[in-house]
């Protein structure tokens, strides 16, 4: 039976190598390659930890492309530097030349491309800002039908953002911020759109006592490497954003989903605000999880 197609596009983050991870472990998908977008990150570091990670998961012939995109708000340097820390980390230093390849096209070119040249609609798993695929839409504009849905961690709808910035009222959630306009161009597509925002993913905290599950497990390869990047971002209040969109791809019954009517704010003290509004761009939104089962699993998959 043939896998379904699935295309990520991550930026970087320590959560983007742990949902890389997830996603990887799923064999019901087929992932035609992966693109890093920089945004949450610096770029080739997070270009050679995501290959490196491929190596490690042994799937060297998923191919590797760097987005040459540009934010308008980039996000803080500590949360970027992180990048530079998981491309050192003990579990990440093979011994000689990585086998996954980085390809010469750039990252919008090459989503462009495999949309194109696809034989059946593509699943878009996106981790980071929406920018890439704004620049592949514009690249190709006929590809549109090839997304069979456009599953993004993205946006903040009826809770606080997490945006900290001069000249900004804090409503924005950082995928959408790092370039609003990019976001608000999606919206403006006809592409099914799937949306885990803050409003779910604040149910899934990184917490000492998960890290201390998982650490537990650390003779299985994936679990360690678990371990160690959550460990890089225990002290930050940060959450499983990523790891929970990829894990509804896994796991679809873990959620609830509703529809939405809603619009992405471009400019202005609250540009990258995303709003729950009557007449707007229609939405799936992932609602609600099962937060202990979503604990459990990841511990599943990371066990091998
Ligand atoms: O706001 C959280 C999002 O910003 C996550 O995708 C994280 O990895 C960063 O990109
Ligand atoms: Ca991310």
């Amino acid at each position: 039976m043939s896998r379904d197609l699935v295309i990520l596009d991550h930026d970087g983050g320590v959560d983007d190598y742990l949902a890389t991870m997830l996603l990887l472990s799923y064999r019901q998908f087929e992932p035609l390659g992966i693109v890093v977008t920089p945004g949450d990150c610096y770029i080739n570091a997070a270009v050679s930890a995501t290959r490196k990670l491929l190596d490690l998961m042994g799937q060297s012939h998923v191919p590797v492309a760097r987005s040459t995109v540009r934010g308008l708000n980039p996000f803080p340097c500590a949360w970027r530097q992180a990048a530079i820390n998981v491309d050192h980390l003990p579990a990440l230093q093979p011994p000689g030349e990585l086998a996954t390849g980085l390809l010469a096209e750039t990252g919008q070119a090459f989503l462009a491309r495999q949309l194109r040249a696809a034989s059946r609609p593509v699943t878009l798993l996106v981790t980071g800002p929406l920018t890439t695929v704004a620049a592949a839409l514009d690249l190709a504009p006929g590809v549109e039908h090839k997304i069979s849905r456009l599953l993004w961690m993205g946006g903040a709808l009826e809770v606080a953002g997490n945006v900290v910035d001069c000249e900004h009222d804090g409503s924005a959630e950082w995928n959408v911020y790092w370039d609003p306009p990019a976001a608000a161009r999606i919206w403006r597509t006809d592409v099914p759109i799937v949306l885990c925002p803050l409003d779910v993913t604040n149910q899934v905290p990184v917490t000492t006592g998960f890290i201390r599950r998982l650490g537990a497990r650390r003779y299985y390869p994936r679990s360690d490497l678990a371990a160690q990047c959550n460990a890089l971002i225990a002290h930050q209040g940060c959450y499983f954003w990523d790891v929970l969109t990829v894990a509804y791809l896994g796991r679809p019954d873990l959620f609830t989903v509703r529809e939405c009517e809603t619009a992405v704010v471009a400019e202005g003290l609250s540009q990258g605000r995303t709003v729950v509004r009557p007449g707007g761009r229609r939405v799936q939104v992932l609602d609600g999880v099962d937060v202990d089962a979503f604990y459990a699993h990841l511990l599943e998959q990371w066990a091998a």
